[in-house]
Formats: C-alpha cells, structure tokens, sequence
C-alpha cells in the first residue's frame, strides 16, 4: 500500500516534503502504539489484511534497501535522504556520530522479503553464529512442536532450514540445536534483551527474532498475525534434578550469594561452595545486565529492592513478605551450559520496561564490586541508544511491529537512562571495572 507514494514521491522532491510533513504531523497526532511494555505487545492486524480501503494515514517509509537509511530518524530530526546502498540507518538521536562508527562485516546481500535486513554488512556486536541462529529462526519452517511441560504459554518447535540434513528418526528432539522457543507476544521484550546483550559484549543471552507464523502445524493463537519472540533452544543447559528447583543449575541462597561476592581472601571458601564452577566475573555480567531492563526474577524475585504495587507476583504469591528474613531469599534462574559450566546464561531475559526511574531496584547491584569493561564503556560512549536501534533494524519483524525508530526511542531512551544511573552508582561506590573474560 505504501509503494506507490514512495514511487511518485521520489518524483517530486516537494511533494516529498509536503507528504512528510503532514505524515509526521498525523504521526504525532495518532497515537504511537505503546512500545512492548504494558504486559502485551501491540495488537496488530495480521499481513493479509492490509485494510487497502483506509490508507495508513501516516506513511510510515517501507524500510527496504532504497530508503532505510534515512527513513528511521525520529520526528523532528531533519530529514536529510541518503542515497545508495551501505549506508547504515542513521543513528538515533544523532548527535555526535563520531564516538559510535564501528567497522561492519560484510554479509551476504540484502534480498527482498528477508526477514533480517543485514544489508550486506552486519553490526560487529553479532557474531557469525549469532547471525546463522537468528536465520534459522527467522526462517528456518516450523517441522515439529513439542509442549514445554509447566509452560503451557510457550512452544519448542523444531526449525529446517534450507540445506539442513533431513531429521531423522520419530524422537527428533532438539540436541542439534535446530529449535526455538516461541513464546507470547508479550515477551517481545526478549528480542530486545539480546541486542542489549550483544551490544554490550556481554555474550551470555540466547539469539532471539521477532516472527509472525503462518505455519499449519501451530496451533491458532500461534498464527493469528501477532509477532512473537522466538528464542533458540540451547540443548545442554543444565537444570537441577530436583523437580521443585529445575529452573537453576545449582542452589544459591541470597546470603550465600552475598557471602561468595566478597572479595577473596576476608572469608576463605571452606568446605561446599555453592555455583563454584561459575567464574565472578559473571555475576558482574548478570547485575549489570538485570539492572538495565529491572528483570528482577533472578536476584531479587521477592522484590525485596524496591516497593512493588500490589498486583505485583512477588506481591500476590506471597513472596514479598519474606523480605525480612534473609535466609530464606533464593537465586532462581541461575543457570550455566554444560559446554560452559563457568558461565551464565541468561534466559527469560523479559524485563520490566515500563518500572519507573524512581523506584529503580538496587537491590540487583548489592554486592557486586566488579562490572564488565565493554559494557561499561559502550554505557559511557553514549552509544548505547543508537547502536542498539541499529541492531533491532536487523530485525524487521520487531522493527515494523514496533514502529520503527519512532516506536522504539522511548524505550531505548529508558536504558539509556538506566545506563546513567549505573554509572554514577559505579562512581559513587568507588567500584571498579574489569577487563571482560570470554
Ligand atoms: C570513594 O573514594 C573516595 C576517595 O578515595 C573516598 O573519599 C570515598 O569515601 C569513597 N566512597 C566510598 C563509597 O567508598
Ligand atoms: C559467545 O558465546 C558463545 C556461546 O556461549 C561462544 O561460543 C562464543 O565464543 C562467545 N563469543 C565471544 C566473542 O566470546
């Protein structure tokens, strides 16, 4: 519906500006549709349906190779068109560029209709595997699904992907690594915890795409039109037998965890160490992380760091009440890889975008006196908010569902916020940054 005004509008460069003009106005007038937050993401009329009698009145540009460019700056933020193929979207809130050029990598072509735009180059935070998981499911076709038991609101699906070996035999379950989570629209959030993740070179969540699916196999609510986060399966995450504590690897009281994170030497580990295979580095990693998006159900998940509203979980399963006896907090969702028994990784990674500046919980930062270097620098570049805009561009499926940049700036802007107050926490308590461990 939106090609032909871009046709005709590159034909007469004022009426381009007219049309831009009004279209930001009616953009600024409708209202943007709320990003991720608010426990659901936008309820969007599925791709068959483009409504063709009522013309979007706000043109939102068609994001291909032609206009992207240019075409995600924010209202209000100059309008100069860029020309040509390899210039990367402008970043957002541009105004110094210079500390936020990083070198691109080349990869394959941009081909219409592919769900992630890496425009022959990718952004340097994703790695070649990164990149091969995020087509897999991207793209990869729905030939199997599986209930994951006491999650009845997600579903493991077995992804084949143009060139992928036949799988083979009834039992195929997901040991290859060919399978992905798909969970609710309301998790949407996820895909933008693993750009968060990449961006900050910290390396420990799973590659996650936004994706709407058509496939048969799935049930309806599945392939009603609306995107949903799909994030890929790591096989070897290890839970613990113990079926009223598999959500972790291994058992980690709050006062355990406090005792562990001071500094070596004042209390020397005697006897059982609880997570000792995880390096401390990692901790670091976690808080800093969690911090950021305010996901709380790792470190703090009674809530303890700051006043919860009433419908809260913490508050309504009794949780919050524990508070004052410390000895009964827990850890939960502590989980390591057996292939990397040192590290976290971090899933249901689905943070708390809308939690307010001022009741931001600390709580998630106690203890820890060693943060990541790469992350605390891209927080002090200023970056942070242009480099991941230019990282969810990849993702057209979250891009589009969001409303682009326009869409995306207030939450962006919030972690970068939040990066703000990191850093001035860090400086206020004299904390020190390390270099980063693999
Ligand atoms: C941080 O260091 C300064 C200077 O060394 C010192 O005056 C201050 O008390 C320290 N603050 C904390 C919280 O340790
Ligand atoms: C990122 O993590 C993956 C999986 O844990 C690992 O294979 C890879 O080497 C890591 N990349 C970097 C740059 O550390």
């Amino acid at each position: 519906a939106q090609r032909p005004w871009r046709r005709t509008a590159l034909k007469h460069p004022p009426l381009v500006a007219l049309a831009v003009l009004l279209a930001l106005a009616l953009l600024a007038l409708t209202h943007l549709p709320p990003p991720l937050a608010g426990g659901h993401g936008r309820a969007r009329s599925p791709r068959v349906a483009p409504a063709p009698a009522t013309p979007s009145p706000a043109p939102r540009p068609q994001w291909d190779a032609a206009t992207t460019p240019c075409g995600d700056e924010p209202p209000g933020q100059g309008k100069r068109r860029c020309r040509g193929e390899g210039q990367r979207p402008r970043e957002w809130g541009s105004q110094s560029p210079s500390p936020c050029v990083e070198r691109p990598r080349r990869q394959g072509s941009l081909r219409r209709g592919d769900r992630l735009r890496f425009g022959g180059t990718a952004p340097p935070w994703l790695s070649d595997d990164d990149i091969q998981k995020m087509k897999l499911l991207a793209h990869g076709q729905v030939v199997s699904k599986t209930r994951v038991p006491a999650h009845g609101q997600v579903l493991r699906v077995r992804l084949h992907f143009d060139g992928d070996a036949q799988p083979t035999g009834p039992g195929w379950d997901c040991g290859d690594g060919h399978c992905g989570l798909i969970k609710r629209p309301r998790d949407l959030y996820e895909v933008v915890a693993f750009h968060l993740d990449r961006v900050l070179g910290l390396n420990r969540s799973l590659p996650a795409v936004a994706r709407r699916f058509s496939s048969p196999i799935l049930p309806y609510s599945y392939t009603n039109g609306a995107s949903r986060p799909v994030i890929w399966w790591a096989p070897d995450v290890q839970h613990l037998e113990d079926t009223n504590n598999d959500q972790n690897s291994c058992t980690l009281g709050w006062l355990q965890y406090q005792e562990m994170l001071r500094p070596r030497g004042t209390a020397p580990a005697v006897g059982y160490v609880p997570c000792a295979s995880i390096q401390r580095g990692e901790w670091g990693r976690l808080a800093l992380f969690d911090f950021l998006l305010q996901v709380n159900d790792r470190l703090d998940r009674y809530c303890c760091g700051f006043e919860p509203d009433p419908s809260e979980p913490c508050v309504e399963e009794m949780l919050h009440e524990k508070c004052r006896n410390p000895a009964e907090l827990v850890l939960v969702h502590i989980l390591v890889r057996r292939s990397a028994p040192s590290r976290l990784v971090f899933i249901d990674n689905a943070g708390r975008p809308q939690h307010p500046e001022a009741k931001l919980n600390f709580r998630i930062l106690q203890g820890i006196d060693i943060f990541p270097e790469t992350a605390v620098a891209t927080l002090r570049s200023g970056c942070l908010g242009r480099r991941l805009l230019k990282s969810l561009y990849v993702d057209r499926e979250l891009w589009e569902s969001q409303g682009g940049a326009a869409g995306l700036g207030p939450l962006l802007q919030t972690l970068e916020r939040r990066g703000q107050v990191l850093l001035r926490y860090l400086q206020e308590h004299n904390l020190t940054v390390v270099r980063d461990t693999p």
